[in-house]
């Protein structure tokens, strides 16, 4: 679930090792089959040796979680230094998170960046949580002019069986270690509520995992007995604060039922992951200061926000693209608006700025990643956007995913509920 974290070994009686990390000596238990002895490199996390590993995959998760230079505050401008100052101590107004929005300065950027990475560090450690989305089917009832899914593109459409969703999150969860699992699908009704119901049963009966559902709109009653199921948070964008830009990428929708909606999710004790579309056509920075505020409004656990991805075959194919820097300055200004959110770095942003992106968003606020776990025959046709990214290697799965009781106590730590 977390980014265990690397450590040389100093000594070793095979039940108990001194380890050195980050420059101080701890003990730590050690529960290994493999022997372990000084000059070892291995993970751990609180005060237990996790695994084995090289001192080069230690070395790569050193650089995963490096830093962007801290600035001398006397190079701030007052307004900067204020900011920067005051974020973890209150709220940021609207007017401070458009001012982080609006910097181009490279240095002021790269103060953003490490105040934001600070304050991760300072509130919710260096624990990167890893989370398997499972995209299920991509038909949808729904016309989003965004959306290479909207039900006019003209796309191989698949479903997949339940037995072969449930196969998938088991595989995840009690082979790989996966923790979070995001079942993710158009807006498909073949899904019906008793449908559903035996998934996340089946899901919950073999194994013990956290459940996002990202399904879209369904009504109260549904949620309401998929929550009593074992459902344990939702994954719904409003994609953008602004209702005249909402009602134009919606025909049938409004902002206001959008946002209805997630608040009931929030009633029946949903864990909340809810964000914004970027750089949608005719959204400026203070509708994205508007977002940000939204997310934080709406109790957010988990902001889900990232770039608009023209897509051939909808009605936005021709609009621009959106700059990897201002996603890098939403991560960065979401940390400081939100010190203990959970910040993902989302697919769309690989896709627009590869994997060296996922670095430089750790580096800049961000603390989680999502991992595509849909089977291969399927994946290539979840064509929300063209290009997805997509991650073969998933080098973090096998440093942050540990299986045990202790993992899945640290999350429910974290998540203040029982899974
Ligand atoms: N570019 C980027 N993100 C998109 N989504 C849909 N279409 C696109 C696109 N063209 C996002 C929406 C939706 C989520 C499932 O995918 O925010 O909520
Ligand atoms: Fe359907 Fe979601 Fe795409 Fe809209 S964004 S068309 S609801 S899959």
């Amino acid at each position: 679930m977390c980014l265990t974290l690397p450590a040389k070994v100093i000594s070793s009686d095979g039940y108990r090792a001194d380890i050195l990390a980050s420059g101080k000596k701890q003990k730590v238990k050690i529960g290994l089959s493999e022997k372990i002895q000084a000059g070892d490199w291995v993970l751990f996390t609180g005060d237990y040796l996790i695994k084995k590993i090289t001192e080069c995959e230690a070395q790569e998760i050193f650089n995963l979680l490096g830093s962007y230079k801290k600035a001398k505050p006397e190079n701030l401008s007052p307004d900067l230094r204020n900011i920067l100052e005051s974020a973890s101590q209150r709220d940021l107004k609207k007017e401070e998170i458009e001012y982080l929005l609006s910097l181009e300065n490279e240095s002021d950027l790269e103060a953003i960046y490490s105040e934001a990475n600070i304050i991760r560090k300072a509130s919710i450690k260096d624990h990167i949580c890893v989370h398997g989305i499972i995209e299920f089917s991509n038909h949808c009832r729904n016309n989003c002019a965004y959306c290479g899914l909207r039900c006019d593109n003209r796309i191989v459409r698949y479903r997949m069986a339940t037995e072969e969703i449930v196969e998938s999150a088991l595989q995840a969860v009690n082979e790989k270690g996966y923790k979070i699992l995001v079942l993710q699908s158009g807006e498909d009704e073949y899904y019906t509520e008793e449908r559903l119901i035996e998934i996340i049963k089946k899901i919950k009966e073999k194994c013990r995992a956290f459940i996002y559902l990202s399904i879209g709109e369904r009504p109260r009653s549904v949620y309401e007995n998929l929550k009593k199921t074992g459902a344990n948070g939702v994954l719904y964008r409003f994609e953008t604060s602004n209702p005249k830009i909402y009602k134009q990428l919606h025909e049938n929708d409004s902002l206001s039922d959008r946002l209805e909606n997630l608040k009931i999710m929030k009633k029946l004790g949903y864990v909340i992951s809810t964000g914004m579309m970027v750089g949608l056509p005719g959204q400026t920075v203070s509708d994205l200061a508007d977002d940000i505020i939204m997310m934080r409004e709406l109790g957010t656990f988990m902001p889900s926000f990232g770039p608009f991805i023209p897509t051939l075959g909808t009605p936005l194919a021709d609009e621009k693209n959106t700059g990897a820097e201002m996603i890098l300055k939403i991560i960065a200004t979401t940390r400081l608006a939100m010190p203990k959110a959970r910040i993902p770095v989302t697919t769309a942003m690989e896709t627009i700025g590869g994997e060296a992106f996922r670095q430089k968003a750790f580096m800049a606020g961000a603390n989680s990643v999502m991992f595509n776990l849909t089977p291969d025959k399927y994946r290539e046709n979840y064509s929300i956007y063209a290009n997805k990214f997509f991650d073969r290697e998933k080098r973090y799965e096998k440093w942050a995913l540990f299986k045990g009781e202790l993992s899945y106590q640290m999350l429910e730590n974290e998540l203040q509920i029982k899974i």
